[in-house]
């Protein structure tokens, strides 16, 4: 090749290169991202801490976002729906979690008792964006209903799909398949409140155990049951949320978490609550738990829980993100599966975004990579 040649393809590259970046900018830069929050779930608070940091995270990116409630929707304001989206970083969006879960009965009487649980435009400003983001926890949010929903209008949004979500929200369902797959998960039953009964808990399952409701997240309703008398108090606690409860045989050992982004796992994070188990005021109060990411279990058991993790992601199908709570019991040198997290905490104390950050991936990348992530949705 003559110089000139070289020179002349070397400059066309060159400005060929700098235009498809910039285009690939101008692309991910022009996204216009309704982000979800709240919804009538036990984790709506959560959820709104989670939905409020995404959406300022997207904006810090250079998105357009508009943040709504699902439950509650727009009311009473019918101006042009994209004069709910917003640009720029003054005034952030902020949530402080109360300590204890919201009174969803009240929610539904401050709304004149409407139980639909979408709320007015919502589905509008979903249609008007390029992609949803599911800021969503728990209930209709993780379960499989939202997306079925978000399907049914062809709009784009992220997290697994509709049956990746119904089957890793029901604790039976997912334990059901993993125990089929032959991985470890205590054993367990599960009954209505009133099929649950002392006798044969001490009979089938024994103390000490884990009671929860089969479908909610951040610890509502779970206790662990340590005598007997704890038994009716538990019962009482775990009805509240739902009318199928399970109960587990309690695992010794240490707590870990997978958290999964594509097709990879992220390091791996041990929890260690200072009093306790990991109920929901260990999970969002600030300095209750400990965690070590990366979790000191040596590269060969690191490499055997990740592994577990992506196989169970793919046994209940997950995509997109995720993660998967497992104990490790030493002593036994056995790996236990807990539960599956199909939309997981993304504030600022939650265990993804931790790991992510250790992988060199900061919380507003990630959330730019998640809000991406529906574009290559099958
Ligand atoms: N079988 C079990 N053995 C020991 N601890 C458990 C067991 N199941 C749950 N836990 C404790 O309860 C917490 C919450 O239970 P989990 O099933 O993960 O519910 P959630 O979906 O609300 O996170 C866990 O993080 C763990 O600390
Ligand atoms: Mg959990």
């Amino acid at each position: 090749m003559s110089d000139y040649k070289f020179v002349t393809k070397f400059v066309v590259d060159a400005t060929r290169g700098i235009i498809n970046r910039k285009t690939e900018e101008r692309k991910y830069k022009d996204m216009k991202i309704t982000v979800l929050e709240g919804g009538l779930s036990p984790e709506r608070d959560v959820s709104k801490k989670s939905a409020r940091l995404i959406a300022n995270a997207l904006l810090r990116k250079g998105h357009e976002v508009a943040l709504v409630d699902l439950y509650d929707g727009i009311e009473n304001d019918d101006s042009p729906v994209g004069s709910f989206f917003r640009r720029g970083t003054v005034q952030p969006y902020e949530y402080d979690i109360p300590e204890s879960e919201p009174d969803l009965e009240a929610v539904i009487a401050a709304h004149g008792g409407r139980r639909e649980w979408v709320g007015p435009r919502v589905i509008e400003l979903c249609q008007a964006a390029d992609s949803v983001v599911l800021g969503l926890h728990g209930s209709h949010g993780e379960n499989g209903q939202i997306q079925a929903l978000l399907d049914a209008f062809n709009i784009k949004y992220t997290g697994s799909g509709y049956l990746g979500c119904a089957i890793a929200m029901d604790k039976d369902l997912s334990k059901a398949l993993v125990a089929g797959a032959g991985i470890d998960t205590s054993k367990w039953i599960t009954d209505s409140p009133a099929n649950i009964t002392l006798e044969r808990i001490k009979e089938e399952i024994g103390i000490p155990c884990v009671m929860k409701p089969i479908g909610c997240g951040s610890s509502c309703g779970v206790s662990v049951i340590t005598s007997e008398d704890q038994v009716g108090p538990a019962l009482e606690f775990a009805r509240k949320y739902e009318q199928l409860i399970l109960v587990e045989q309690y695992i010794k050992g240490r707590e870990i978490t997978v958290s999964i982004l594509g097709d990879e796992a992220l390091p791996i994070t041990e929890i260690i609550p200072h009093e306790g188990f990991y109920d929901y005021k260990n999970k969002y109060q600030p300095g209750l738990t400990t965690h070590i990411c990366p979790a000191e279990l040596g590269e060969e058991n690191t490499k055997r829980a990740a592994d577990l993790a992506l196989k169970i992601f793919r046994i209940l199908r997950m995509e997109q993100y995720g993660r998967v709570d497992i104990i490790f019991d030493e002593e036994n040198d056995r790996f236990w599966f807990i539960e599956a997290n199909n939309l997981p905490g993304m504030t600022d104390t939650s265990l993804l975004p931790e790991a992510a950050t250790h992988a060199g991936i900061s919380y507003d990348d990630l959330c730019d990579r998640i809000a991406r992530q529906c574009e290559t949705r099958s």
